[in-house]
């Protein structure tokens, strides 16, 4: 290993940042034994607090009509071959009350940013699942809204909220995304959200078209900075209805590295093995949690309507319905010694390893 590399890691679990140019350093050069090093201090720290526990969280994906056209989504406006879809209030809680069953204790309710479900009507659903489930927390996952209509969720008793930044960097941000996006008011979203107390998740894709180094450093030092509850990380994955179809998918390993590198910088930190690590590695959930993921995301949204949900080709999960993935999942997490906990998990709440 080299020993320059193995000492940034180390000053990363110490100080909890590294410099730009360390960064830069760090993730260039390092390979194979740099990242099983980083993994052995992220999968301690994991354990350290949360012992073997793994928290679950149902995914609800009632509407993909989205009005925004990022270049690499699968579900952008302008995929005229995307077939639209959107549930009921009544369709989504019986998600939440199949998840409730099969021992979920948060919904994530995520969707396009779809104009059909306009902030009162999400404060409704919110409050029909919260007074169904008392003892769950929801987190939603439904795009940029302004100050007040976060405000208006937070109030209807939404607890957690994922947005992720993306990337970092100004200039990438605009590569991805059309020019009626701004990526001043995406950061304005996630300030927004952690100032009017909810639990945010930022994050980025891993290997996106046109990332370089210098975007990975800027978006940790962001996450440094920002300190979110939750981060969500997953190699970017082509789909074939997009302009970024040939596009390269991003690297497993990286990813992975990534992952690892964030339990170390935030310990405490509510970190998925994501779909997409999943989707570009059979075991890539698995390898996630060996690197510092304490958190899996499955589906909890009607087959009928799974495959509808693409945002890259080839989506595990697309053919299962929420029993196979939970039964899925808890024979996976079995596999590495862990267990998957039927509590809300929120961001503080720590297992007693009993060590
Ligand atoms: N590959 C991987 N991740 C993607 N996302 C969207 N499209 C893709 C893709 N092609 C991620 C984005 C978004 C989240 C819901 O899914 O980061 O925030
Ligand atoms: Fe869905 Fe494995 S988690 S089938």
């Amino acid at each position: 290993m080299n020993e320059h590399l193995k000492e940034l890691i180390d000053k990363l679990n110490a100080e909890k940042t590294l410099s730009r140019s360390e960064w830069v350093e760090l993730i260039d050069g390092h390979g194979d034994e740099e990242r099983a090093y980083a993994a052995s201090i992220a999968n301690s720290l994991r354990k350290k607090r949360f012992g073997n526990k793994i928290f679950i969280r149902g995914i609800v994906e009632f509407s993909n009509y989205c009005k925004n056209d990022c270049y690499y989504c699968g579900i952008r406006r302008s995929n005229k071959n995307a077939q639209r879809y959107r549930l009921t209030e009544e369709e989504i809680l019986e998600c939440c009350d199949e998840g409730y069953e099969t021992g979920y204790r948060t919904f994530v309710l995520q969707s396009g940013e779809d104009g059909a479900y306009p902030p009162a009507r999400m404060a409704e659903i919110v409050r029909s699942i919260k007074s169904a489930h008392p003892d769950c927390a929801v987190t939603l996952s439904i795009g940029e809204q302004e100050r007040e209509e976060y405000a208006l969720l937070r109030e209807a008793g939404a607890d957690r909220y994922l947005l992720r930044h993306e990337t970092a960097s100004k200039e990438l941000y605009e590569k991805l995304h059309p020019s009626f996006l701004s990526f001043e008011h995406r950061m304005k979203c996630l300030r927004d959200l952690k100032e009017l107390g909810f639990q945010t998740g930022a994050g980025m894709m891993i290997g996106a078209p046109y990332q370089r180094t210098e975007h990975l450093a800027e978006d940790m030092l962001f996450l440094a900075e920002f300190q979110p509850q939750m981060v969500g990380m997953g190699p970017f994955l082509p789909h074939k209805d997009t302009d970024f179809r040939d596009k390269p998918k991003g690297s497993y390993e990286l990813t992975l590295f990534l992952l690892a590198l964030t339990r170390i910088m935030l310990p405490n930190v509510l970190l998925p093995a994501t779909t997409a690590l999943g989707t570009i590695r059979p075991d890539g959930r698995e390898q996630g949690v060996l690197h510092g993921a304490n958190v899996i995301m499955p589906n909890l949204s009607p087959t009928a309507v799974r495959k509808k949900y693409m945002l890259y080709d080839n989506k595990i999960c697309t053919e299962d319905t929420t029993a196979d993935c939970k039964f899925c999942l808890q024979a996976r997490m079995k596999s590495i010694g862990c267990e998957v906990a039927v509590t809300r998990g929120d961001f503080g709440e720590f297992v007693d390893s009993g060590s």
